[in-house]
């Protein structure tokens, strides 16, 4: 089975993450995890998942809140700080990375190189290495140093995929919605799930409301 990186950053959008890590442990990837200290903060207001920063603890914890306690072995979490880590060097094989939910801070140190930490620096090697790399991104209105941002990373080699859902499916709860763009991240990293509904055009009754 495959390695992906997950970073969380401190964005709007931890369901997605939630959703995201979800499916990749369930298709019994391997995953390392790493959330910057304002992504733990979200995962608090959002989640009420409350991380303390210290990677051994929060282990479990992370685990009972994606409700996957067998995927102890698949699941790795970094700390953010530890430049050391495997995932900081392109000696270490991994099938690609999303940054789910990315800031506009992660998205503007991504976009220029900047490693401060293990997250920036995973992101950092799969460009480098000419790995897949998804950036989900989520702020609204977009400024013009986040669209050069966005310009950059996708010259880079990087996917721009913002936390924005559709409505042509009908999502009849918050939940459908957020399966669908995690659906489309796993597809984009080459993951199997079953939360991608193909889009096949409207059914035949919603034509007959058109005439
Ligand atoms: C509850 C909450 C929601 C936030 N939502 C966003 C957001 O949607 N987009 C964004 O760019 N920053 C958002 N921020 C601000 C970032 O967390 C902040 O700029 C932080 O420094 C980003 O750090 P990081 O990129 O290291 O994770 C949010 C902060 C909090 C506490």
């Amino acid at each position: 089975m495959g390695r992906y990186i997950v970073g969380i950053a401190g964005a709007s959008g931890a369901p997605y993450a939630k959703r995201v890590l979800q499916g990749l442990l369930s298709g019994d990837h391997e995953v390392k995890c790493v959330i910057s200290d304002a992504g733990r903060r979200v995962l608090e207001v959002e989640e009420r998942l409350l991380l303390t920063g210290n990677t051994e603890t929060d282990h479990p914890d992370l685990l009972e809140w994606l409700q996957t306690p067998d995927a102890d072995g698949q699941l790795e979490l970094l700390h953010h700080k530890d430049v050391a880590a495997s995932i900081a060097s392109g000696s270490y094989p991994t099938d690609g990375m999303v940054v789910v939910p990315c800031s506009g801070g992660t998205l503007a140190k991504i976009a220029h190189g900047v490693s401060t930490g293990l997250l920036e620096r995973a992101a950092d090697v799969c460009l480098k290495e000419r790995r897949r790399l998804i950036l989900v991104t989520r702020e609204t209105p977009l400024s013009l140093i986040h669209l050069r941002n966005m310009t950059a990373v996708t010259e880079a080699g990087a996917t721009v995929l913002p936390g924005s859902p559709g409505y042509y499916h009908h999502p009849e709860s918050v939940q459908d919605m957020v399966d669908m763009i995690a659906g489309r991240i796993l597809d984009h990293l080459g993951v199997d799930s079953e939360l991608l509904k193909e889009w096949r055009g409207p059914e035949p009754a919603e034509y007959a409301e058109l005439e």
